[in-house]
């Protein structure tokens, strides 16, 4: 969760430190910190508790020294409140050596306590610090020599971790670790950088290596050397980072959430990119992959809260069209149950940060288990993917808000596509089925480009009106019902308004209760063209709702007039099949959770308590 950036080179680092860390900030803002090597070969830092502008205003009121070499944190708060002195870097070695780090030290109590006995002292509660210090430690047993000190270090810890350590008397040299975290390097021209994600550098550089599990990177100007835990040279994979700079900028959009948003049109656009032939949905991706999609007997998706709804909608269409039975299973849960998969079932994992420990750990249990894995994710390089047989990448380009929007509609886009791509394997799709879906996927983003254009300043004034509600309910049917899910944690998430999404046959089954005067309550409508009794059960659910005082607000196709008497408000959404319209029925819950939270003054791309990317269980 935390973000990591560590830089060598000729340039002053501490601009370089900070740029990266603001582009990081998404994966945690309780604190942030840096520290450098100057000229002189003396470490210095700083740190500060709350957001990244603390530390900078910390900084320009009590600058360090300028320095080449240095590592850069940004914390969310695992061990240890988010305080000026559980910040991270963590000093040890009589203040010659930095640390920092993400995920966390599962033995961290055991070690401490055998440094304590040992007369080590601790300035903080943090798991880090016992890394820091024992690295100290060992430097002295190896001599001064960091590499095998770190190597020691490295071994000794349990759990999830990314450390990057740099030691006084190695100027010019920054050592990153990573087990079940992210890491990755950038190549520059005379530097190089290390990076939680690509993020961290990609404004110096798109050459990038990915580190595999349980390595080490060793950066200079000069160059760079992985090796395992042991010391063992390995390869490390190089990649093209595929966006630059500017795609991961707020480019004049009031929040990273209000650009994101925007870009669902062409997050489903590029999702599609390249993956229509000769009138029919072939990703060259899992070319070779043929035989195994005709021989499994069961898919299970895992994800974990938006990547998990999207999965919920994914099951619809892989049924539908591929006819192969679908289990979506909370990738926390899926671990710890001794889960009933094996060579005949594929586990697909969706993600777009690749990085979520939870969807990690289920990967690693269904490839212990041995069933085929393949990954739906959006980062490149992350270590979902690296962690499977296959991956689809989604192409929606980064995001950066922690409410995740454009990667949504991309995530369904790309389980859709992969729903197509297996029944054409399988024979279960038509051609007359596969070329109308071909047709749904070219119009999609114009469609959502319709809502933006005409509903959203519409959206965005209901989302003011209603910025005193303490409780608002989300009811679907069918594909609708995972997106009345996430429309209710969209608006958890950024508004902190209390919110519920229910499948809306479920309602007279107990949630009905809830209902009273004024409460209010959208309600996804199926379409009525492609399924009439859905539709009609749903507007028998509204008139349920609103017989008890609830204040209706529908989200229906443009033309449905059957919804008009019983709805407060209609939201329009362009025609479009059943199977499709989820891509179009999450846009304006999308818009009106950030229409609220904005109308409520809060900070819609990094609101309290969370992080972008979930590294730890
Ligand atoms: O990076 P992932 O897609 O694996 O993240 C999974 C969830 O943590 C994520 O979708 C989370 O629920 C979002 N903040 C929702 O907006």
């Amino acid at each position: 969760m935390c973000g990591i950036v560590g830089y060598v080179g000729p340039r002053d680092s501490q601009d370089i430190l900070i740029a990266g860390l603001a582009r990081l900030e998404y994966r945690g803002y309780d604190s942030a910190g840096i520290a450098v090597i100057d000229g002189d070969g003396s470490l210095h830092s700083a740190k500060k508790a709350g957001k990244l502008a603390m530390l900078r205003d910390e900084l320009a009121s009590s600058p360090i020294a300028a320095g080449t070499t240095g590592i850069g944190h940004t914390r969310w708060a695992t061990h240890g409140g988010p305080t000026d002195v559980n910040a991270h870097p963590h000093l040890a070695d009589d203040d010659k050596l930095a640390v920092i780090h993400n995920g966390i030290i599962e033995n961290f109590s055991e070690l401490k306590a055998e440094l304590l006995a040992e007369g080590y002292t601790f300035r903080s509660e943090t798991d880090t610090e016992v890394s820091a210090v024992l690295l100290g430690r060992e430097y002295s047993a190896h001599d001064g020599d960091l590499a095998a000190a770190f190597r020691a270090v490295v071994n000794r810890l349990e759990g999830a971790f990314t450390l990057l350590v740099m030691h006084q008397d190695h100027p010019g040299l920054v050592l990153g670790a990573r087990r079940n975290s992210p890491l990755v390097i950038g190549l520059g021209e005379g530097e190089n950088f290390l990076g939680s994600d690509v993020a961290a550098f990609v404004e110096h550089t798109r050459n990038a290596l990915a580190i595999g599990q349980d390595q080490i990177a060793a950066i200079t100007p000069e160059g760079v050397e992985v090796t395992d835990f042991a010391g063992n040279p390995v390869e490390a994979e190089p990649f093209e980072v595929k966006w630059d700079a500017t795609a991961a900028e707020k480019g004049g959009w009031p929040s990273f959430m209000a650009k994101e948003i925007s870009e669902e049109p062409e997050a489903v656009a590029n999702t599609i990119l390249g993956r229509v032939h000769d009138g029919k949905v072939v990703i060259p991706e899992l070319d070779g992959m043929d035989e195994l999609f005709a021989g499994i007997s069961r898919i299970v998706i895992v994800g974990a809260g938006t990547a998990a709804y999207s999965a919920l909608v994914g099951k619809y269409a892989i049924e539908q069209w591929a006819r192969i039975p679908v289990d979506v299973e909370l990738a926390h849960e899926f671990r710890y149950r001794d889960p009933l998969v094996g060579p005949d079932v594929l586990v697909i994992s969706i993600s777009q940060s690749g990085e979520t420990m939870d969807t990690l750990m289920a990967v690693k249990e269904a490839n212990r288990l041995g069933a085929k894995t393949l990954s739906i994710c959006n980062t490149q390089g992350a270590t979902i993917p690296r962690e499977s047989d296959a991956v689809v990448y989604l192409h929606a380009g980064p995001e950066v808000a922690v409410a995740s929007t454009k990667a949504f509609v991309a995530q369904i886009t790309g389980l859709y596509l992969f729903a197509l791509h297996v029944g054409r394997i399988r024979g279960t799709v038509s051609a007359e089925v596969q070329s109308e879906a071909i047709r749904e996927f070219a119009d999609l983003p114009e469609k959502i480009r319709w809502i933006l254009e005409n509903e959203q300043e519409r959206i965005e004034q209901l989302a003011h009106w209603m910025a005193d509600t303490r409780s608002v309910l989300f009811l679907g049917r069918h594909v609708g019902y995972p997106i009345a899910l996430e429309g209710a944690l969209k608006l958890k998430e950024i508004s902190y308004i209390h919110a519920e999404g229910f499948a809306a046959g479920e309602l007279k089954h107990g949630p009905i209760a809830l209902v009273e005067p004024g409460l209010p309550v959208f309600v996804v409508v199926p379409s009525p063209s492609g399924a009439p009794t859905l539709h009609a059960k749903v507007v028998s659910n509204i008139q349920e709702i609103r017989a008890r005082g609830a204040r209706v607000i529908a989200i229906a196709e443009a033309g449905d007039a059957a919804v008009l008497p019983h709805a407060d408000e209609v939201l329009r959404i362009p025609l479009a099949g059943p199977l499709f319209e989820p891509i179009l029925a999450v846009v304006p819950l999308h818009i009106f959770a950030m229409g609220l939270a904005n109308a409520k003054g809060l900070d819609v791309d990094q609101p309290r308590n969370l992080a972008k990317s979930v590294t730890v269980e």
